[in-house]
């Protein structure tokens, strides 16, 4: 750390890192790129024809640099993680599979290490709400708030979508039982990644047929793609009832938007509104 910083810039410094989103460390030491920035660029053709590509990435790059080799080291490592989320899916199935409670399936997600997300998060976000109600809410990711409190949906959006259930007469601790796709915050709640969702999933799956819902509503794009596994966008998808195969059983899926994305486009709320109607008449549908 530089002496000459006292502890009230420090302070402010680490203030303003929290105010522009940068609230996880990912690195064990600080990269100093500005003095990193000042060492003469390596010309291009000595980055081109260096044989060994571990090498290269051994000495953090500068900005500049890091631009031009990054699509090739991130080749690289894809080719490497796809086998490591393999086993990782192949592990979430096998415990997953294992549990025949939802408490069960909590005590082994709680286990399982298989998701770099775990590694930056404070704590586990598996579920919140009525493990018996007809009802199954499915979000995306836990946020800044969630990955505090290990429950989803208690932010913002959480608050949001709790006042839209009041208005449909619904009720968060009785009616519903709310989770996500993924169970740990993803670091300055980006979206969650294929690999990520894939080693969740079995998670979510297993979670699906202990609860039983008579309905699931995905909540926002990432939900619906990774529960009807489509590259189609919620635009497209919401408002209208699939039917989502799991082990034999089948269950009735609405997607609809985030309330993420009604903070962003207020006038969504009308489109929202309309698929809680239908929510609820299907769930009276059920009922009788
Ligand atoms: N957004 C989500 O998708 N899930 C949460 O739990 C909170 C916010």
């Amino acid at each position: 750390m530089n002496k000459a910083m006292d502890h009230k810039q420090l302070a402010t410094i680490l203030q303003w890192y929290d105010m522009s989103g940068v609230d996880v460390i990912v690195a064990d030491q600080p990269t100093d790129w500005f003095e990193i920035s000042k060492r003469p660029p390596v010309p291009a053709s000595i980055v081109r024809q260096t044989p060994n590509k571990t090498s290269r990435t051994a000495t953090p790059a500068p900005p500049a640099r890091a631009a031009k080799i990054a699509p090739k080291i991130a080749r690289a490592d894809h080719s490497l993680a796809a086998p490591k989320t393999e086993l990782a899916v192949l592990e979430a199935s096998k415990l997953s599979a294992k549990a025949n409670t939802v408490e069960e399936l909590r005590a082994a997600l709680e286990q399982f290490d298989g998701c770099s997300l775990k590694n930056m998060a404070k704590n586990t976000c598996f579920a919140d709400g009525n493990p018996r109600s007809s009802l199954m809410l499915i979000g995306e990711a836990p946020g800044r708030d969630e990955d505090l409190a290990g429950l989803p949906f208690v932010g913002r959006d959480g608050q949001l979508l709790d006042k839209m259930l009041q208005a449909a007469k619904l009720d968060r601790s009785t009616d519903v039982w709310l989770t996500n796709t993924v169970f740990w915050r993803p670091p300055g709640n980006r979206t969650p990644t294929q690999a990520e969702t894939d080693i969740c999933r079995p998670f979510l799956e297993r979670q699906i047929e202990l609860i039983k819902p008579q309905v699931i509503v995905a909540l926002g794009g990432t939900s619906a793609k990774t529960l009807l596994r489509t590259k189609s966008g919620i635009m497209r998808l919401r408002g209208k009832w699939v039917e989502l195969e799991l082990n034999g059983q089948t269950y009735q899926l609405l997607p609809t938007l985030h309330p993420s994305h009604l903070f962003r486009t207020p006038a969504a709320k009308k489109l929202a509104w309309q698929d809680l109607l239908m929510i609820k008449e299907k769930l009276r549908e059920k009922q009788n």
